[in-house]
C-alpha cells in the first residue's frame, strides 16, 4: 500500500504522514528533507541556489541516509530548497530514491509536493493537505517564536508562489486526492480525519476489488 500525502508549507503534511505510517504500519520518507539538503549543501558550498549546474550536482552527491542535520530546519535552508527544487535536473536526480521507497514490498508513507502527481501516481491513497495561509504562519511561527509573524507569512507566501508556479513539477491536487483542509482542525483532529478519510479510500478499494 502506497499513501500519498502532498500540500503546501506548513499545512501539517508532515505530522499527517507520519501519523499514517505508524497507523497502518509503514516506512515514511519526508522528501523535502531530500530538497533541504541539496539547499543546504548549495549555501554550504557558497553557491547560489539558482545555480542549476550546481545544484544538480550536489543533489548526485546527496547522502540521503544523513538527513538529521538541524540546519535542515532553517528557514534560509527553506527558501534555498524551494530555489533549487524548480531545476528539473535537481528533480530527476532525486526521482528513482523516491520511487525506489516508495516500491518497496509492503509499500510507503511520502509526503511532499509531488508524490500523488510525479513520484507515485498510481498511489492507493493520496491526500492532499491544505490550510489557510494565516493559519499556516502561525503554526510555523509557533515552532520558531523568536521569530516575526509577518516575515514568516511572507516568506511562507513567497515559497507558495515559487512551488506552485514552477514549470517542473508544480504543487497541485492530484485528480484522485482527498482534500483537507486543516484551518480549523488542531493537531490530533487533523490526524483523526486523516486517519479516517485514508480508512474509507481503503475499503472502498477493497470493496471494488
Ligand atoms: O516542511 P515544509 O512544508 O516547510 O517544507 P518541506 O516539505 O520540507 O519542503 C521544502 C521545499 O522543498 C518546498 O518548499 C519545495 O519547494 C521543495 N519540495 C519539492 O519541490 N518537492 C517535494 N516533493 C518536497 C519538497
Amino acid at each position: 500500500m502506497v499513501i500519498a500525502v502532498d500540500g503546501p508549507a506548513a499545512s501539517g503534511k508532515g505530522t499527517i504522514a507520519r501519523a499514517l505510517a505508524a497507523h497502518f504500519g509503514l516506512p515514511h520518507m519526508d522528501t523535502g528533507s531530500l530538497y533541504r539538503a541539496v539547499g543546504l549543501a548549495v549555501l554550504r558550498a557558497g553557491g547560489d541556489p539558482a545555480d542549476a549546474a550546481l545544484a544538480a550536482k550536489c543533489a548526485r552527491m546527496l547522502d540521503v541516509t544523513a538527513l538529521d542535520d538541524p540546519a535542515l530546519r532553517e528557514s534560509a535552508t527553506a527558501r534555498a530548497a524551494s530555489v533549487i527544487s524548480a531545476h528539473p535536473e535537481v528533480r530527476a536526480a532525486l526521482l528513482e530514491c523516491q520511487r525506489g521507497f516508495a516500491r518497496q514490498p509492503g509499500g510507503a508513507v511520502l509526503d511532499g509536493r509531488d508524490i500523488g502527481t510525479v513520484i507515485a501516481p498510481d498511489a492507493d491513497i493520496k491526500i492532499f493537505v491544505t490550510a489557510s495561509l494565516e493559519v499556516r504562519a502561525r503554526r510555523r511561527q509557533a515552532e520558531t517564536p523568536e521569530r516575526d509573524l509577518a516575515v514568516v507569512h511572507a516568506n511562507l507566501a513567497e515559497r507558495d508562489a515559487r512551488d506552485s508556479g514552477r514549470d517542473a513539477a508544480p504543487l497541485r491536487q492530484a485528480e484522485d486526492a482527498i482534500l483537507l483542509d486543516t484551518s480549523a482542525m488542531d493537531r490530533e483532529a487533523a490526524i483523526a480525519r486523516a486517519i479516517a478519510l485514508a480508512e474509507a479510500r481503503l475499503a472502498e478499494k477493497t470493496a471494488l476489488r
